[in-house]
Order: C-alpha cells, then structure tokens, then sequence
C-alpha cells in the first residue's frame, strides 16, 4: 500500500475537510437549541470559556500527535504503548458506529428533501414524521417492520458514500471538501439572510438572545457548553487524529486549529440567527410563544421547518429544498470523516488498500444500517447516539488525553509546532491545560452523562444500551487480537 494514496493535495483541503467534519446536524440542529435552553446570551461565556480551554488546545495535541506519526490512530496507539492498543480500536470503532446511525438520519433528510419541493409532509408535519414515515414504535417487534422508503434512501446514500470514499484521498474527500464545504456556507447564508426579513424575525432573536446571567452558576451550562464543543468540534474522536497524518510535511497545525474552531462557531451561530428567526415569524404567525415551539434534534429539523414552510406560503418551494440540501450536505461531509480512522487503522494493521477497505467497510456499514430502516429505528438511534456521545466517546477522550499528554509526552511537540505557527505560541499553558484541566473536565462531563442515562433512562433504553456497549467492545477486542498481516505494522516512524 502505498502511502499518498492517504495524503492530502494542500493545507485547503485539510482544512476544508476538517471544517466539513465538525460543521453537521450539531451545528444546524443541537446548538441552536443548546444556546437558548443554556440562559442564550449567557451561554457564551461557558462556550467561549469551552473553545479556549478545551477545544483549541485539545485539537492541537489530537493534531500534533496525528502529524507525527502520520499513520493511523490504532497504529501510533500502539506504537506509544502496545498496551493500549485496544484505545486505538475502540475510538475508530466508536465513531464507526456513528456513522451506522448518522446514514439514517442523512436517508430521512434525503426524503424530506424530495417532499420540499411539494410540502408533501401535509398539514400535520408531527404525524408525517413519526407516525406515517418512521411508524415509530418502541416495541423490539417492530425490528421486523421493514420500511423500504427509508432503506432506499439510506442506500442512496451508502452509495454516494462509496463514490467518494474508495477513491485515493485527496481525488475523493480532497475535492468534494473544496467544493462542498463552501457551497455548504454559501447556501447557508442565503437561508439566514432571507430568514432575517421574515417578519417577526426579531422576537425570535430577543428571545434567543435575551440572557439569563443567573445561570451562569449554574454547573449545567457549563457542562452543556463543554459538551457542545466535544461534540460540535468532533473532539477526541480520531478524526482529527487521522487527518493530521494524512498532511504533508510542514503544516502550521496551530493556525489551522484556530481558523477550523472560528469556521465552526461562526457557522453554528449563523445557524441559530437563521433558526431563531423562523422561529420568530412562526410565533407571530401562530400566535405560539417562541419557547413553546423549541425542540432540540430531529423534532427541529424534520417537524418544525415542516411546520414553518406550511405557513410561509410560495417562498417555502425555494426555502424548503434550500435548507434540507443543506442539511443533507452537511451530514455528508461529517459522514465521511466517521469512516477514516477505521478504514485508515484497518489498512495499517491488514495490509489492504484503501479502496478495498472501504467497499468492506460501506458494504458492512449500509447492511447493519438497515437495523434503523425499521419501525424500531428512531428509538434505536436514539439510544445508540446517547450511549456514543454521552458515555463511550467521553471514555475515549479522557483515555486519549492521558496517552497524549503523559505517556507520549505533549512537551515533545512544543517546539515542532511553534516553529511552523505563524500564529498563537504554545508554553507551560498548554501543557497545564492537556495533562491536568481536561482529564478532570472530561471525566466530570462523563459522570454526567452517566448519571443522566442510568437516571433517566426507561428498562428498554437500558437494555439497548448494554447491547450497544457489548458490540462496540466485542468489535474493538477482535481488532486488537486479530493478528497483523502487514509487516511495517510495527513500524510507526516519527515526524517530529
Ligand atoms: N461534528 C459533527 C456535528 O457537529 C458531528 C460529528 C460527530 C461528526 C462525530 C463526525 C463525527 O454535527
């Protein structure tokens, strides 16, 4: 296998693609959401606090780590530490089985988008969604009720998925970054834009960014914030990890770390003008108050627009297809950073080529997929993306901190990346920040999360829960003992 079938072109398409990763669903529909239950105004102070403090330094040892070896994150883990290789199976598989989840969410955008074009959700875009499309139901039964439209649009999806991706890097991902992720804030501009005439449009903003300072003591926001920024940034998940070592010699990792984090805040808080302005307008129109028509998640995408583009007359034919488009490109230029640390470990550790791993993994990923493609698959998903982003990934992260910054030793990289940085400097700051602040803010994060899925969660979501820690632990153990067939398996070199 030869190493530039893995290699980006130029420092663009790094960025570009880095930027498509962390702009998804997050930004469109879990922050806009996240900032207005977080006391609105008031929340910038935990998220900038977030940014500064987590999400620069942290990318920066994800990113130096990841140059450095430039091989993939179950390699270098190893390399680090044989003995904790099994943290570098279970990050790639983790995030792995985020992308099994994501194609459905992308297959309901694709029909939506369809639909957009006649309003075809109807007058009742509520029982469109769950009950006519999803048939939700939470009875392990109905993973026998098959509903070809979904298993379609998942499938459409899987295929784009596969065009892109089994192609050498920088001819796949490298290109469709460059043009997507700026047609993806082009479009998105023009959304918000419009959004912002709508009249009405300012009570959803007085509301959106009226602050409630009290909360600021409050430990929620904090940690909200906190999650946010794992989540939004795709944080400690190994992908950043993998794109790092997919760089050329001599990037300036410090100065992409800082313009990838303001791309993704500006577009997040683009988002929620744009969201909480249509949320003004439907409020005046409905004569509902803006708090009552606030729901996070899938509810916001694929009920409340609906529901927005059936009171907004004509405009909503050209709105409606404009804004699950964009939905649709920004899930798919995520989506495929959830299979590169996976495929690139698994080229690693077996010695296949990177087309050929990716036509196993897809082909893999679009047949468990089809697990969502039932009546049982929104409460799946739900379930699944808890259990991933509140327990499993905070694992990881804390685990990965402490292999960066103690056992591979952060300090090594200091002076590699301060001479490439054009930008910000890096001292004692960083180090006190990687080996010391985030561990502890992680871990409490994790606790959480932890404590609200035991607490909250109903016998069913528990029991799923445990089937989908079982089969990402079983599946990262098979990968740690498989035995290697590629000889320079063990051979990480060093870049720094
Ligand atoms: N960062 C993405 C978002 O904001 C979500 C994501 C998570 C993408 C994990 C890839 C991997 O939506």
């Amino acid at each position: 296998m030869s190493q530039d079938k893995n290699e980006w072109g130029s420092n663009l398409s790094f960025i570009l693609a880095m930027i498509g990763s962390a702009v998804g669903l997050g930004n469109i529909w879990r922050y806009p959401y996240v900032l207005y239950s977080n006391g609105g105004g008031a929340f910038y102070i935990p998220y900038i606090v977030a940014i500064l403090l987590m999400g620069i330094p942290f990318l920066i040892l994800e990113y130096g780590v990841g140059y450095n070896y430039k091989s993939s994150f179950a390699k270098a883990i190893k390399k680090i530490n044989v003995k904790w290789e099994y943290l570098g199976w279970f990050l790639p598989v983790a995030v792995f089985m985020i992308m099994i989840y994501y194609s459905a969410i992308l297959g309901w955008d694709g029909i939506y988008m369809i639909l957009s074009f006649t309003k075809g959700w109807g007058a009742d875009p509520n029982a469109f969604f769950s009950t006519t499309l999803l048939q939700s139901s939470e009875s392990v039964s109905s993973l026998l009720n098959f509903i070809p439209i979904i298993a379609i649009a998942m499938l459409v999806g899987w295929v784009i998925i596969w065009f892109i991706s089994h192609r050498d890097l920088e001819e796949g991902l490298g290109k469709v970054s460059k043009v997507l992720v700026p047609l993806l804030f082009l479009i998105m501009v023009v959304i918000v834009g419009f959004s912002l005439t709508l009249p009405g449009a300012s009570i959803g903003l007085a509301e959106l960014f009226n602050p409630d300072w009290s909360l600021l003591f409050n430990f929620n926001i904090w940690m909200a914030a906190f999650g946010q920024i794992i989540f939004s940034l795709s944080l400690g998940m190994s992908i950043a990890f993998t794109y790092a070592s997919y760089t050329k010699d001599g990037s300036d990792l410090i100065t992409n770390t800082i313009s990838i984090a303001l791309a993704n805040s500006l577009f997040e808080n683009f988002a929620a003008l744009g969201v909480f302005s249509i949320l003004g307008y439907m409020s005046m129109q409905s004569g509902t108050a803006v708090a009552d028509l606030v729901t996070q998640g899938t509810g916001l995408v694929f009920v409340v627009y609906p529901t927005v583009f059936n009171v907004l007359g004509d405009w909503a034919y050209v709105l409606g297809p404009l804004f699950f488009i964009t939905v649709y490109l920004a899930g798919l230029t995520s989506i495929l950073s959830t299979i590169e640390p996976l495929s690139f470990s698994i080229q690693n550790k077996f010695g296949l080529t990177r087309s050929r791993t990716m036509t196993i993994l897809i082909a893999v990923g679009a047949i468990v997929s089809m697990l969502y493609a039932t009546a049982f698959g929104g409460f799946l998903l739900g379930v699944v993306d808890t259990f991933i982003n509140q327990i499993a990934i905070l694992i990881g992260v804390v685990a990965e901190c402490i292999v960066f910054a103690w056992i591979f030793k952060a300090e090594k990289l200091i002076d590699f990346l301060n001479s490439k940085s054009k930008t910000l400097k890096l001292g004692k700051w960083w180090l006190l920040i990687v080996k010391y602040v985030l561990p502890i803010v992680v871990t409490i994060i994790w606790i959480g999360g932890m404590v609200d899925v035991i607490s909250n969660g109903t016998f069913e979501q528990l029991v799923f829960t445990l089937i989908s820690a079982a089969v990402l632990l079983i599946a990262t153990l098979i990968f740690t003992i498989l035995p290697a067939k590629n000889p320079e398996w063990d051979n990480a070199e060093e870049r720094v």
